[in-house]
């Protein structure tokens, strides 16, 4: 017996002899394709007599989901097998319709903007500071909420993304506290928080900061298969039903069970060695922090000697990722990402500009750690120290906003080369991924400045992409 229902009840199925005469049409017969047995298609099943239904659970993964909410605190949860996009695409169009007002935090995912278009809602953005050091998008700061609330009263939702994709927290409870004063629900963003709030080292954690809807990709952090996430709702602000029918929209109707199994693991695994796992990561990026004290040029937010204090419009940094500041080092980060690669084999997560980043996970272990610390120390060693700080492309501040998404989307529209397009209105999103927060959104006024701001972010080494493909030639604009 596993610690999961769904793989024990897999387990029985794929033995009992059971001829499948039904989906996938690979039948789980891994003689004529071997490469799936190495992929676990013994178990690749989707919605079978015996088993239950993702979109009407009453069964099995009712019980699964069940436990999820009791492990997270929340109301209700919800498998996703779609990644945190659908979950996101759901939230936001279960809680905002045609012409509602949402407040969005604009170093939103790309998601969150998709699902703005679909429903058609008017998105109201708040820019978060920047950290002028790093470059990066900082805390959401809850008095800049407070006052977008102020001036938008009967807006249906707040959405904001707490823990960035480089690991800044936001005072998601202060947050809440201003929303809910007004009966404003709160959707967090919290792809890659799952981990939050298992243990001291990681606190925090937006269900128990009491936002109403949650959304977690499991596969960022925690041991779930790729694309596996978990919704949570909580409180009565979030209409659950009308954010079942939007999954039923927004997901497939065959979910797979290979992966609502690793969710379900993932839950056994947290509640039976969860403590012990959570321990084992805080040693290893404890081990970590001790052994690239040394480091001399590249800086390491929350790790090592660098404190969080020097960054004053950061609220919070989740320790899981490590972000690694080139600034003072005689190479980019996208150079040491190449270095750590070809000379250690190392695979970081993203570089961009003098920033790089490495995301730890519940599986890491105290050697890899160790490793990785040797491998900056050794390349640390090799650097110069720069004479001058290097520049870092903050983002861009917010262009004006002339019309809707949507509307933007649909109108005629010409592609002009970029040095020609300042004045004219996009058509089009221009983004760079990872992190997938758009530079620019269609229906926004193309300043003066963002050919330059661009030219200087494919200079760092970021390519940035356009829905039309265009780039870095061309921007597509409204005739
Ligand atoms: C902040 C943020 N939200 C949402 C997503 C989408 O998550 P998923 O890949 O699980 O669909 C991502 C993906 O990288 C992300 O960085």
């Amino acid at each position: 017996m596993s610690d999961s229902d769904i793989l024990d009840l897999l387990e029985e199925y794929a033995s009992s002899g059971s001829l499948p005469m039904h989906m996938p049409g690979h039948k789980r017969n891994t003689a004529t394709a071997p490469y799936l047995g190495k992929l676990g298609a013994a178990f690749d099943i989707t919605e079978i007599e015996g088993f239950d239904n993702l979109h009407a659970p009453g069964g099995v993964l009712q019980k699964a989901m069940l436990r999820a909410s009791r492990l997270w605190g929340s109301g209700r949860s919800f498998f996703l097998v779609n990644g945190s996009t659908c979950g996101i695409l759901a939230a936001v169009c279960a809680l905002a319709k045609r012409g509602d007002r949402v407040i969005a935090a604009r170093n939103c995912h790309m998601s969150v903007y998709n699902a703005l278009e679909l429903c058609g809602a008017e998105p109201v953005f708040i820019v978060p500071p920047c950290d002028s050091e790093l470059g990066i998008y900082a805390s959401l700061r809850p008095e800049d909420v407070e006052e977008a609330l102020l001036h938008n009263p009967g807006a249906k939702l707040l959405v904001l993304t707490s823990p960035t994709y480089e690991g800044v927290i936001s005072d998601v409870g202060a947050i809440c506290r201003a929303a809910h004063s007004r009966g404003v629900p709160v959707l967090v963003d919290e792809a890659h928080g799952a981990h939050l709030g298992f243990s001291d080292y990681f606190p925090g954690g937006a269900v128990k900061a009491g936002a109403d809807i949650v959304i977690q990709s499991l596969h960022k952090t925690l041991p779930g298969l790729t694309q596996t996430a978990i919704a949570h709702l909580s409180g009565k602000l979030a209409d659950e039903g009308e954010f079942a029918r939007m999954l039923s929209v927004f997901e497939t109707s065959s979910p797979s069970y290979l992966l609502m199994s690793s969710i379900d693991g993932c839950v056994g695994l947290l509640e039976s060695e969860g403590e012990m796992l959570f321990q084992r990561w805080e040693k290893s990026l404890g081990l970590f922090g001790e052994r690239i004290g040394p480091l001399k040029h590249l800086k390491v937010l929350s790790h090592g000697g660098e404190a969080l204090s020097d960054h004053g419009n950061v609220f919070g940094f989740d320790r899981s990722k490590i972000l690694i500041s080139t600034q003072l080092a005689s190479l980019t980060g996208v150079e040491l990402m190449r270095l750590l690669r070809d000379e250690h084999r190392i695979e970081l997560e993203m570089s961009s500009g003098a920033l790089a980043l490495a995301m730890t996970g519940l599986g890491d272990t105290p050697e890899a750690l160790l490793r990785f610390a040797d491998a900056l120390l050794a390349l640390d060693g090799n650097c110069a120290p720069e004479k001058k700080s290097r520049s870092v492309p903050p983002p861009c501040a917010t262009p004006k906003r002339l019309c809707g998404i949507g509307d933007a989307l649909r109108s005629e529209k010409t592609v002009l080369p970029v040095k020609d397009a300042s004045g004219k209105i996009s058509a089009e999103y221009v983004w760079a991924y990872p992190p997938g927060v758009p530079l620019l959104i269609p229906g926004e006024e193309i300043g003066e400045d963002l050919a330059d701001a661009m030219q200087s972010i494919e200079e760092s080494g970021v390519r940035l992409k356009s829905t039309s493909g265009n780039l870095p030639s061309g921007l597509c604009v409204i005739n």
